[in-house]
């Protein structure tokens, strides 16, 4: 019988890159009677890390500025850390990916969400505009954004930019900006990115290797501080990073993790098949009457329901072993998304189920 289709989460549907396997193995090989002793940020990693991503977005990072993390979780929880306070408030755009609603109340934080523009999903810069209170700490900002694929434009994070410097001063102290990016080596058609760590010094990157190589349960990543940052800040923030990654529960990623750095930086997930999956979703969905906004990167696609019973619709594809994630759990009810993780064969074998349900 085969298997079902399963389109909720970017998982892997196929064996990993053998890329992955060949770094993992030789560099689990000791060196010496240290290879396996604690690791916090290792300083050839940093420093990989500071060139590599000072090329990619054209900005002089600093091995101090980069902090190795288990994934993009960690360093999400541990920006919150940083900057946040017990009480203050962190603002969203939604729908947004669903953690970092209980993340942020595990940190003591008060979630302020506001509406992406629907039905293009840009960031609604009156709505943060009007959210922003004196209790303001943090903004996140997910490019590309999970789940509508949207790369948000330099223009509008400029704009963004702009406006939390105004707010800072209005309120007395500084909003700090948080850039999830770990979808940022996945984009599509080309497209270019902005970080809004080279628009606004007081920004934190938190990026994954998880998903370009598609391997998220080997946990690798980074927490990035803007080098515009005003150096004070930015010295002070690096004073606590190790403290802060020990208190979360020693949350940097594991030694071969970080030995592999190098050989792993090198590698992605095929994204010429990635592309061929969004397409051929694509055009059968439009073909059947859903709405599907076009991801500009991630590896999701973001579609209305046909009808107004979400509910059912999604009850009808799992009848027919076919499931999605929806968009009830981003506060997006008529939406889906789907992961185009998926294989080519199981795509194939879907499709009819979608066109049926609609
Ligand atoms: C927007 C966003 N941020 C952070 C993460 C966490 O990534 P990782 O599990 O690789 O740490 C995810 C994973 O789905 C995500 O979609």
């Amino acid at each position: 019988m085969p298997a079902i289709c399963d389109f909720t989460l970017g998982n892997p549907h196929e064996m990993p890159l053998q890329g992955v396997v060949t770094a993992i193995r030789e560099w689990a090989i000791p060196h010496d009677k240290n290879w396996f002793a604690y690791k916090a940020s290792e300083p050839e990693p940093q420093a990989f890390i500071a060139e590599r991503l000072g090329l990619e977005l054209d900005l002089a990072f600093e091995p101090g500025d980069i902090a190795l993390t288990a994934g993009a979780f960690a360093a999400i929880m541990i920006a919150f850390r940083l900057v946040v306070d017990a009480g203050d408030e962190v603002i969203y755009s939604e729908p947004a990916w669903f953690c970092y609603e209980p993340m942020l109340l595990a940190a003591n934080a008060v979630p302020r969400k506001v509406n992406l523009r629907s039905p293009t999903f840009d960031l609604d810069l009156v709505a943060v505009e009007a959210a922003i209170g004196p209790r303001t700490r943090l903004v996140i900002v997910n490019t590309p954004h999970n789940p509508t694929g949207r790369i948000y434009s330099r223009a509008s994070l400029e704009a963004l930019a702009d406006l939390l410097e105004r707010a800072s001063a209005r309120i007395g102290h500084r909003i700090f900006l948080l850039s999830d990016e770990p979808y940022r080596q996945l984009r599509f058609d080309g497209h270019g990115f902005t970080s809004p760590a080279a628009l606004y010094p007081w920004t934190l990157i938190s990026y994954s290797y998880g998903k370009v190589l598609l391997a998220p349960g080997q946990r690798l990543g980074y927490l990035a501080l803007s080098p515009l940052m005003p150096t004070a800040d930015r010295h002070s923030l690096r004073a606590v990073l190790f403290s802060a990654q020990m208190a979360l529960g020693w949350c940097f990623p594991n030694a071969v993790m970080q030995y592999a750095v190098p050989d792993l930086d090198k590698l992605s997930i095929d994204q010429v098949a990635l592309t061929r999956r969004r397409d051929r979703f694509m055009a059968a969905l439009l073909r059947a009457g859903y709405s599907v906004l076009v991801p500009e990167g991630t590896f999701y696609l973001w579609s209305k329901w046909t009808d107004s019973d979400p509910q059912r619709q999604w009850n009808a594809l799992a009848d027919r072993d076919v499931f999605v994630l929806p968009g009830s759990v981003m506060n997006s009810p008529g939406y889906f998304r789907i992961s185009l993780t998926a294989s080519d064969e199981m795509v194939e074998r879907a499709l009819p189920a979608f066109v049926e349900v609609a």
